[in-house]
């Protein structure tokens, strides 16, 4: 293990995003010294309400930009310590209506920033990356070093990120580090992941639309110790290294669904079989030894985890359904209209 790294400021791209904001928040409380300057373009998934219980904090600033964005990003990154990539086009599904938008932001946009964070001369970058890029895992637990076999094109851009940042630690010296995490799940998540998504429907007595037999099997990590992982990974970890951040159970999208309905106290009559995600990776299962070599410990089992979500957005619907309206609204017709009144 590595000395810690002192970081006084550190800047977040992509910080108005769910993971991000919790960093955020989450930063600036546990490092009673540091500044934190969030870079974020605001696009739907963006929200500075995310942000506002830290809004006010002296030590935090934002500023609107686009990463693809060199000329805004670079003198923003002048004089910083560190920088953590959030930003990104993350959701599956929308990659699969619309690739294009997720390899100008997820590719383009990380190129322009690891040429501005060479630049400025930072002492630690880390991107934001995830358990998708190693695609399907039949049976297993991956390791860091398996190879990279993303299969839609949010995956796909992801490694794409990847492999341009270790290009970057390769050439021009830049202290890269990258963490893959597991689906996380809690406050201030875009409805339009699973989780946020199914609970949000069903406080509102609308169908739950699970894809094919509801047979894919995930791992659900609570927001803050993904964040706390990620802020080992930066202060502990070793540049030029990847780490796996995973959680504990395995879960399926119907146990997922059963579970929520449970929780609310609504039927599971909720549930709808819709037609199958097109390459739908059915399992993803993380190695986190080396991770856990750092010292992680994760705060929330999967139980605790899911509690925590459905009391926030049952208690926090003002902020969700100011969401759900406009472009959602055209969004959700878009990839459930059909399925949905087909369903059984
Ligand atoms: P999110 O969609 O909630 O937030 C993304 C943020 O990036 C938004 O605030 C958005 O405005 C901003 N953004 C998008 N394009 C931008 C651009 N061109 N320039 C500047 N800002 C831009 O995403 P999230 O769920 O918080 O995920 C954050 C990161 O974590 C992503 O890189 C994602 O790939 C990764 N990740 C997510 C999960 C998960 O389960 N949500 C799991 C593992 C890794
Ligand atoms: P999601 O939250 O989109 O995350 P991932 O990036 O892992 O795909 O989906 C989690 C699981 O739930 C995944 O197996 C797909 C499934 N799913 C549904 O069955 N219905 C839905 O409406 C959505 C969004 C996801």
């Amino acid at each position: 293990m590595t000395q810690p790294v002192a970081l006084e400021h550190v800047v977040v791209t992509g910080g108005a995003g769910f993971i991000g904001s919790a960093f955020t928040r989450n930063y600036l409380a546990w490092h009673p010294s540091a500044r934190v300057t969030v870079i974020d373009k605001l696009t739907y998934a963006g929200n500075l309400q995310n942000l506002a219980p830290v809004d006010g904090d002296g030590r935090y600033r934002f500023v609107q930009a686009d990463i693809c964005d060199y000329d805004a990003v670079a003198p923003v990154l002048a004089g910083a310590d560190a920088v953590v990539n959030f930003a990104a086009e993350s959701h599956v599904d929308r990659s699969i209506l619309d690739p294009d938008v997720f390899v100008r932001t997820n590719v383009l946009g990380v190129n322009a920033l690891l040429r501005a964070a060479t630049g400025a001369g930072v002492r630690r970058f880390l991107q934001v990356s995830t358990d998708e890029v190693y695609g399907h895992v039949g049976e297993g637990a991956t390791p860091e070093d398996a190879p990279l076999k993303p299969r839609n094109p949010y995956s796909a851009s992801k490694a794409g990120a990847e492999l341009l940042a270790w290009s970057y630690f390769s050439n021009f010296t830049l202290p890269v580090l990258v963490t893959r995490g597991e689906n996380t799940i809690g406050p201030y998540q875009y409805p339009e992941k699973a989780t946020p998504l199914f609970i949000t429907n069903a406080l509102d007595d609308q169908p739950l639309p699970i894809y094919g037999q509801g047979e894919a099997v995930r791992h659900y990590l609570y927001v803050d110790d993904h964040a706390a992982a990620i802020d080992l990974v930066l202060h502990q970890g070793v540049p030029g290294e990847a780490y796996n951040i995973g959680a504990d159970e395995a879960i399926n999208t119907v146990a997922l669904a059963e579970r929520i309905l449970d929780l609310l106290g609504k039927p599971r009559s909720l549930m709808r079989f819709v037609p199958d995600r097109p390459g739908h990776d059915y399992r993803y299962n993380l190695d986190c030894t080396k991770l856990e070599g750092l010292g992680w410990r994760r705060r929330y089992d999967f139980a605790r985890t899911l509690e925590a979500t459905v009391v926030w957005y049952r208690t926090h619907q003002d902020w969700w359904r100011a969401i759900k309206s406009g472009e959602y609204q055209d969004y959700y017709r878009r990839q459930y209209g059909a399925a949905l009144a087909g369903a059984r």
